[in-house]
């Protein structure tokens, strides 16, 4: 069971790290957080497919980056100090929000919305 969870966690993370920008997209928040730019002088080495992955994206491509997801409030479950940023592991559908609101409220049903099924969601 824990073996399963953890697969369905790469499983997701690799699909959102992979998703192509979709046609006639809306326009959105553009710009990634400063901050951002250091999370790739480790993992790129760390994490070559995921980094790659996540350079053709949608969101390396518009320079929306690891921290831009990743970041947290110190007082956010499972938030922690990780060289010099608070993030956490776990991104939900609020970390998503703040440039995909519509997409987020339309989950608003589901008390299980994780952010990787916003991704599977018509638009
Ligand atoms: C100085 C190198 C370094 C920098 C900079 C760095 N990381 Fe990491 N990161 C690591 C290492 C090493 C690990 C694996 C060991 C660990 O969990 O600390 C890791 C692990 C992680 C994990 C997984 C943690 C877990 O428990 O599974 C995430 C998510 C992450 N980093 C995100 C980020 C983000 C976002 C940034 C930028 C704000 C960032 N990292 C900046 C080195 C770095
Ligand atoms: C569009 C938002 C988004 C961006 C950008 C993003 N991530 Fe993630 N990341 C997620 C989601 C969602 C998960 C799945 C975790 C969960 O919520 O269950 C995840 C999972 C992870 C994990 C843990 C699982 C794994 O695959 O090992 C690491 C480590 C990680 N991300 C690092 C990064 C790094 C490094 C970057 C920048 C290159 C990055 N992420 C950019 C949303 C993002
Ligand atoms: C800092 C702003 C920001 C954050 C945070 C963010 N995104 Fe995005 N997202 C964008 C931008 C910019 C694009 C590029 C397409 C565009 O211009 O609309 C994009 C594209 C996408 C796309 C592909 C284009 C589409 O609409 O079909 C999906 C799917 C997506 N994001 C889902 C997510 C999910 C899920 C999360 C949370 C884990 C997330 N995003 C977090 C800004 C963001």
């Amino acid at each position: 069971m824990i073996a399963l969870a953890t697969f369905t966690t790469l499983w997701v993370a690799d699909s959102l790290h992979a998703q192509q920008p979709a046609e006639g997209t809306p326009e959105r928040a553009t710009s990634g957080a400063p901050q951002g730019a250091k999370c790739l002088t480790c993992h790129e080495a760390m994490n070559p497919a995921l980094a790659q992955e996540w350079h053709d994206s949608a969101h390396g491509q518009k320079g929306i980056n690891c921290y831009d997801c990743h970041k947290a409030n110190k007082n956010d479950p499972g938030a922690f100090e990780h060289n010099g940023s608070m993030i956490h592991v776990v991104v939900s559908p609020k970390d998503c929000g703040g440039c995909h609101q519509k997409e987020v409220d339309q989950q608003k049903g589901s008390h299980h919305a994780k952010a990787g099924e916003i991704l599977a969601s018509p638009r």
